[in-house]
């Protein structure tokens, strides 16, 4: 049975109860949760939700105190199990045929889409609706998806998962089912963090290891202690710009550091062509102010010639530089009132 597909723009009437506020400063962007909505497919082949409730007590219940439950609400935006599960009859009643019976349930198990096979087929169940939407529309072209990485890794639509009870095995499957039941302050928090399997950083960190040891060195973006998150930078979503970042180039540094945007009369081209990212690093590092380099005078010297070298207007006013080039040169960042940013 074909699902029945209504597409309903986001900017039609329908949908202007659904839409949420943005989470992140940049408020006056429209708000990112903009699906388009469908019916789930009626007929033969499926049974509605409280077939599956009568197996299923805790999918159900924190199914429904998720923002999709709401859809429901709607007469015509239906959202019940089969809208990302399929069809339901079939293994329903095998189910129900198996009577206990441990190879049997095992086998209906299989006839039911279950987020266990190809990633893309995975996320394609959640991009029926969140196509359009602004945060998630690039996914297909985003380096997760490309590497097998998809919508259930890091959302969980209900939170119960047998991949979180270790004692799903042979005999217990139906009991195990019904023991795995989340904690409720866990309960909570994925509520209020956009149905997330874990929080940031700790979500992002257990495939990111390498991000995780930058973190902790001893000068770092204060990640690690809640003040800021990866998503303040990049979105796990995709986007066209470089490493995902939220916006291109330096726009993603100056968003926060005002005060290094500019404009300015005196612009150092190192900050405006090249970007923050040609002497800080990001995430975190042993030098201080995130410098990409332990020996600042040597990051100026990448690019700038060896000041002892005769073309060097330090050697035409017969002084030899020591130290940091920042001593004299202290508007590094660009000047209004110097050209060689003296100040
Ligand atoms: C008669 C009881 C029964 C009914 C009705 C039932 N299920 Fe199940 N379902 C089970 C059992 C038992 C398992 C465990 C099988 C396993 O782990 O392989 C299961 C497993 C599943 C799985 C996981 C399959 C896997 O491979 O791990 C999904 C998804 C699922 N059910 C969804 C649904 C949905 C959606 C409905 C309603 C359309 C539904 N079930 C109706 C008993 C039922
Ligand atoms: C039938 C359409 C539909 C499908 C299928 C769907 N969503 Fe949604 N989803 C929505 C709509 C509409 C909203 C906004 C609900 C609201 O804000 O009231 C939403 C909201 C969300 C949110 C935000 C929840 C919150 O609490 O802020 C997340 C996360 C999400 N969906 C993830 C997923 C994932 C992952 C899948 C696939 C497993 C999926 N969705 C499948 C329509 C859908
Ligand atoms: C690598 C992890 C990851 C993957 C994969 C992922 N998301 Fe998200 N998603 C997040 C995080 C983290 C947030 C919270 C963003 C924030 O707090 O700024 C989020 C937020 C959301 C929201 C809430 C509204 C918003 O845009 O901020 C929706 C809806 C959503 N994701 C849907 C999806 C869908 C649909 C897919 C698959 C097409 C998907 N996500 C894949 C990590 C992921
Ligand atoms: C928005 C899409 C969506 C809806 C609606 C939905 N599920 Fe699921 N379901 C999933 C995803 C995604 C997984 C895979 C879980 C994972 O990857 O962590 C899943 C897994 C399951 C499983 C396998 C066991 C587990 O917890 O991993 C069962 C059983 C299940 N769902 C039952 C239901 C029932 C019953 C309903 C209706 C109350 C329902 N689902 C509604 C997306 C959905
Ligand atoms: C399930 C594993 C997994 C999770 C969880 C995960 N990632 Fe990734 N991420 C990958 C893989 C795989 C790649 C591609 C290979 C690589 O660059 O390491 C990747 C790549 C990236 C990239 C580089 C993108 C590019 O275009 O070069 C960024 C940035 C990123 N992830 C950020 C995040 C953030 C932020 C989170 C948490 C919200 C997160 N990831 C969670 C697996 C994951
Ligand atoms: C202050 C902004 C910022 C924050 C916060 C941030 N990143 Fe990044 N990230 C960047 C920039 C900029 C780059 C590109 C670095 C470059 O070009 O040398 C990057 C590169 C990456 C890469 C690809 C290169 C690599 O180091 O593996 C991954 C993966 C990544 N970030 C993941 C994360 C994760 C996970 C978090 C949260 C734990 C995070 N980032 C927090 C700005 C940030
Ligand atoms: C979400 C806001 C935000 C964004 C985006 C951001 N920063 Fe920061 N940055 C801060 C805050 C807050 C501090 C100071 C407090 C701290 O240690 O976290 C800081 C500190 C710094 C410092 C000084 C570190 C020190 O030890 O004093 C440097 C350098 C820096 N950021 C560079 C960057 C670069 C480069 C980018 C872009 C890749 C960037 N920032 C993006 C908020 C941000
Ligand atoms: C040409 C190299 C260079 C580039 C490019 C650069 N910085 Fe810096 N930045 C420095 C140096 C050197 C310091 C340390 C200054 C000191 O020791 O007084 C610094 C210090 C900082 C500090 C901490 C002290 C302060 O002035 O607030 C922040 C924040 C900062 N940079 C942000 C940025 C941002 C954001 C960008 C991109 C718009 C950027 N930097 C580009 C060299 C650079
Ligand atoms: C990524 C390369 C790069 C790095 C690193 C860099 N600069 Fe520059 N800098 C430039 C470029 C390019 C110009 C423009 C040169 C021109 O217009 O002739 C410039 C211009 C300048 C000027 C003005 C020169 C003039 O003639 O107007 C000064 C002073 C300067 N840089 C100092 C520094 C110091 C001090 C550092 C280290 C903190 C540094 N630069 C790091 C590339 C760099
Ligand atoms: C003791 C103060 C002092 C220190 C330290 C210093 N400079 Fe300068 N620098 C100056 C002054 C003053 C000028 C302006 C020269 C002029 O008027 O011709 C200048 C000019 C420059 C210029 C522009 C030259 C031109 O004519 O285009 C560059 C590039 C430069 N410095 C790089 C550096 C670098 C790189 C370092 C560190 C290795 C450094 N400076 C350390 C004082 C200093």
């Amino acid at each position: 049975m074909k699902l029945k597909i209504l597409i309903f723009c986001a900017a039609l009437p329908v949908l202007t109860g659904f839409l949420r506020a943005q989470t992140r400063p940049a408020a006056n962007e429209p708000a990112s949760v903009t699906a388009r909505v469908i019916t789930q497919g009626s007929g033969d082949g499926y049974v509605g939700a409280d077939r599956c409730r009568s197996c299923h007590k805790p999918e159900f219940a924190e199914f429904n105190k998720t923002a999709h439950a709401t859809l429901k609400a709607h007469k015509d935006a239906v959202m019940g199990c089969e809208t990302c599960h399929g069809a339901g009859k079939p293994h329903s009643d095998a189910e129900e045929a198996a009577h206990g019976d441990d190879a049997k349930t095992l086998a209906a198990g299989k006839l039911i889409f279950a987020f266990k096979g190809n990633p893309k087929a995975n996320s394609e169940r959640c991009q029926q609706c969140h196509a359009s939407s602004k945060d998630q529309s690039q996914f297909d072209h985003s380096n997760h998806a490309m590497h097998g990485v998809s919508c259930n890794d890091c959302h969980a639509t209900h939170l119960t998962s047998a991949a979180d009870n270790p004692k799903k095995q042979g005999v217990q499957l139906a009991q195990a089912k019904f023991m795995s039941v989340p904690s409720l302050p866990e309960e909570n928090r994925w509520l209020t963090s956009s149905l997330l399997k874990k929080n940031q950083p700790e979500l992002c960190y257990q495939c990111h290891g390498n991000v995780r040891a930058a973190f902790a060195l001893p000068t770092h973006h204060r990640v690690p202690e809640g003040a800021m998150k990866c998503t303040d930078c990049h979105t796990p979503h995709g986007t066209s710009n470089k490493v995902a970042l939220r916006q291109s180039g330096w726009e993603t540094c100056t968003g926060c550091h005002v005060e290094k945007r500019g404009p300015m009369v005196f612009e150092h081209s190192a900050v405006k062509v090249e970007g923050c990212t040609a002497c800080h690093v990001p995430h975190g590092s042993t030098n201080k102010m995130l410098l990409a380099r332990r020996e600042e005078r040597m990051l100026c010297l990448q690019c700038h010639v060896d000041p002892s070298a005769a073309n060097v207007p330090h050697n035409r006013l017969s002084f030899q530089t020591r130290s940091d080039c920042t001593r004299c040169h202290s508007a590094i960042h660009g000047s209004n009132f110097n050209q060689y940013f003296l100040n």
